[in-house]
């Protein structure tokens, strides 16, 4: 059975369903080498403009690393996990496509490191945001503490950390880390409809304007700045902004074909 299964429930939608609900799909070694073989695959299909992320059964999106692997190995064994982990979140971080979290329970330690690096976090309200690593004695590896520091702020990731706090789906609305709050039978409806607006953007607007934000954030504004314009610039010069601007002035619907 498919430790991460991919399907398609729409044309320009791929959706990754981690699929360990006994152990609420906590990550592994061959889990992670699924997900990075499907990434690869749906970045290869231009018909696909988003990729959405969810967790099998009702309980959890990512429960974190398979903490029964850390009991098995060695410190050798432990750092490769920790490299590969952290090399498949740096990539799904810079993916090219949209990236959509549909978090349906428990997001801790790994899988609240997953949901960091999408680009919009759709959640239950029993959803539950957390680090707890430092219970076991540890502490974040994939990325966790230095992208939620960014994305929430100094106090809410102390928080999150020293006290091992769960952030509750309404909660880490709040924060502004989730984008919508909505019922768990309304979860994927809800990030279909994400990926629906996603799609009448130009693929190589989106594509931009996602690599503008993830650089923009680590550099200082001046830099930030001038990155923004040229991206404009040379978006300006597609075909798909041609077809864009002629459209909005013959009101009718833009027909974008992601050059
Ligand atoms: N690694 C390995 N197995 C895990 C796991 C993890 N991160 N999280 C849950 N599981 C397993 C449990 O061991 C249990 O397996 P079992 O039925 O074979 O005993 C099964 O998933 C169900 O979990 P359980 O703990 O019984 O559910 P719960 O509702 O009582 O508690 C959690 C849910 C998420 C609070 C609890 O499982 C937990 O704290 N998990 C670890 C979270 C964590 O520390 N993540 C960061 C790891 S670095």
């Amino acid at each position: 059975m498919a430790l991460v299964e991919l399907t398609r429930p729409r044309e320009d939608v791929a959706l990754l369903t981690v699929n360990r609900p006994d152990k609420l799909n906590a990550l592994n070694t061959p889990l992670l080498g699924e997900f990075a073989d499907h990434l690869v695959t749906v970045e290869d299909d231009p018909g696909v403009r988003t990729v959405i992320i969810t967790g099998a059964g009702d309980k959890a999106f990512v429960a974190g690393a398979d903490i029964g692997e850390y009991a098995e190995g060695d410190s050798q064994a432990f750092t490769a996990f920790q490299l590969r982990g952290r090399a498949f979140n740096d990539r799904l971080e810079r993916f090219p496509k949209a990236t959509i979290a549909a978090v349906n329970g428990f997001a801790l330690g790994g899988g609240f490191e997953i949901a960091l690096c999408c680009d919009i976090i759709v959640a239950t309200p029993s959803a539950r945001f957390g680090l707890p690593e430092g219970l076991l004695g540890l502490s974040p590896g994939g990325g966790g503490s230095q992208r939620l520091l960014r994305a929430a702020g100094p106090f809410v990731a102390a928080d999150v950390l020293l006290s091992a706090r769960r952030l509750s789906g309404e909660r880490a609305h709040a924060l502004g880390l989730v984008a919508d709050v909505v019922e768990p039978e309304q979860l994927l409806n809800s990030a279909l409809e994400k990926a629906g607006y996603i799609a009448r953007v130009a693929p190589l607007a989106a594509r931009e304007m996602k690599r503008l934000l993830r650089e923009g954030a680590d550099a200082a504004l001046p830099t930030a700045l001038s990155l923004e314009q040229e991206v404009l610039f040379r978006l300006y010069s597609t075909a798909d902004a041609g077809e864009g601007i002629r459209a909005f002035l013959a009101k009718r619907p833009a027909t974008f074909e992601g050059r």
